[in-house]
């Protein structure tokens, strides 16, 4: 496989490159017992042939166990992915969402027989809208980006009901994440950006000059991708309110202020959560994340259909919402993640989230306190402390060939996994580390060790690295540039 983008070490042929003519790791009933797939099938649809891997069962087995150990996830050991918020999921988590009952449900049956799921799902939606200070709350986003979208969309039909439609502008903080201004550009709105202030909070006179009468929200997130609480959220918020704009609250980082502080109290009206970075449900690798709504009393009639409903002792899906921006998401959003934030909630409680939050501010303030002489932590003053996540900057390396990119390869050899890389964008060569609050003391000692050793490593050691990995150093844009989606795409050898 030369020009594999890859430069796989210990290669793992893929299942169609394995196995011989004959082997079979299944135990199917004798052809002729069989339906015949053209009674089942409409015609057309059929296939005359389909050629299949032919493997054994342990061949199959020893594969996706290799394939696994050459990953690295939560089970493996720290991954402070900054903004992301990789925390430990909890295994009680799958074994609620496994539970055959849940499993065997469909979206289409009757309510009455899923009073179960709904309760739960309504409960969700009242500890969300408790947990933000908001009144109302949808479960259907797929992600924090189609949270963010769906807000948008909600503020949108705001401003419209009450023939406010000259509001066609966002704006949002340069710290901020790339789906804000892309949600906003998808919703139909332009964009302005802000600076921040040197101490990595808004700059209050930015904002002031860009908010007007055409401004339909300001996005913020708080704390920010820097870490940092924005203190002047009182003043923006009545700043932003004084123009008859809205507040949007991008949720993502609400692992830092659980129990502490709700963005409903600070004067926001629409806010997303994060499930898969939060409230500890899978994340990453493309699976379903969930990023639901919350919303003041005033925005509720706007939130997509259905909502969940309690009615008397039962719970229903309410259709019956004519201002509704309709639908975000096919049946209710991605309920089997749904349960896991469920169980998580329930089995954590207020003061078990509370202690999280707690917890995962004081990893990422002690990680930030063991490196800081060695990685400077720009965009924060003296006395402000971190929250749930810091950004560091490499670019001290430079004068010796060295770069974020190269810390992190390091890291890779290590056995850990490396921190986000390259943003915020103000930052120059940005580390972003965000521990979360799962981590002992020894693992975060270990890794701020790591870290303080790659301070000091040399030139040479930055090039090669990693040297101990499943695979070497990528070519990042070949892969960008030349998707290998198809097992027998790979260039010939030459
Ligand atoms: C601050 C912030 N906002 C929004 C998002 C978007 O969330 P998602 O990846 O679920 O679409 C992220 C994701 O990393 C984020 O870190």
């Amino acid at each position: 496989m030369s020009g594999d983008f890859r430069q796989a070490r210990y290669d793992e042929p893929l299942l169609n490159e394995k196995g011989k003519p004959g082997r079979l790791g299944v135990a199917l009933p004798p052809w002729d017992q069989m339906m015949d797939p053209g009674d089942l099938l409409p015609e057309g649809m059929v296939r005359d042939e389909l050629v299949l891997p032919e493997i054994s069962e342990p061949e199959l087995v020893r594969h996706f166990v290799r394939l696994s150990q050459m990953n690295y996830g939560t089970d493996s050991g720290i991954y402070p992915l900054g903004s992301c918020t990789m925390k430990y999921n909890p295994k009680i988590n799958d074994r609620i969402a496994s539970h055959p009952t849940l499993l065997r449900m469909h979206p289409l049956q009757p309510e009455d027989t899923v009073q179960g799921v709904l309760k739960m799902m309504h409960d969700l939606q009242e500890d969300l809208s408790d947990i933000g200070g908001l009144d109302a709350c949808t479960l259907q986003p797929a992600a924090g980006a189609a949270g963010e979208f769906t807000g948008l969309l909600i503020a949108k039909k705001y401003h419209e009901t009450r023939g406010d439609t000259g509001r066609n502008e966002v704006i949002i903080p340069d710290s901020a994440h790339g789906t804000n201004p892309a949600s906003a550009v998808m919703a139909g709105f332009k964009v302005i950006e802000i600076k921040s202030a040197p101490d990595g909070m808004v700059d209050l006179d930015a904002l002031k000059d860009a908010l007007s009468e055409k401004t339909a929200a300001f996005m913020i997130t708080n704390p920010s991708t820097l870490g940092i609480f924005e203190i002047n959220i009182r003043e923006i918020q009545s700043a932003c309110h004084g123009v008859g704009a809205l507040l949007y609250y991008d949720g993502a980082n609400l692992n830092a202020l659980m129990g502490k502080a709700r963005p409903g109290d600070m004067g926001f009206d629409i806010m997303h959560f994060n499930l898969h970075k939060t409230f500890s449900t899978p994340h990453g690798g493309g699976g379903p994340g969930s990023g639901p709504v919350a919303v003041t009393k005033e925005l509720a009639k706007f939130l997509p259909v259905p909502l969940i409903v309690k009615d008397g002792d039962d719970y229903k899906l309410d259709y019956d919402r004519p201002d509704s921006i309709g639908k975000v998401k096919g049946y209710f959003g991605n309920t089997g993640i749904l349960i896991r934030a469920w169980t998580y909630i329930k089995i954590l409680g207020g003061s078990g989230l509370t202690r999280s939050s707690e917890l995962a501010v004081l990893n990422a303030s002690y990680i930030r306190s063991r490196i800081q002489e060695k990685y400077p932590v720009p965009f924060r003053s003296e006395d402000q402390r971190t929250k749930h996540e810091f950004v560091a900057s490499a670019s001290f390396l430079k004068e010796k060939g060295g770069s974020a990119k190269n810390v992190s390869k390091l890291l890779v050899d290590r056995g850990l996994h490396p921190p986000t890389n390259y943003f915020p964008l103000i930052v120059d060569e940005a580390l972003m580390i965000e521990p979360t609050e799962s981590e002992t003391m020894e693992e975060l000692d270990k890794f701020a060790d790591a870290l303080l050793e790659i301070a000091d490593a040399t030139e040479e050691e930055f090039q090669g690295a990693p040297n101990n990995s499943t695979v070497s150093r990528v070519d990042e844009v070949l892969a960008a540039k030349k998707l290998i989606l198809n097992w027998n795409q790979f260039p010939e050898e030459e």
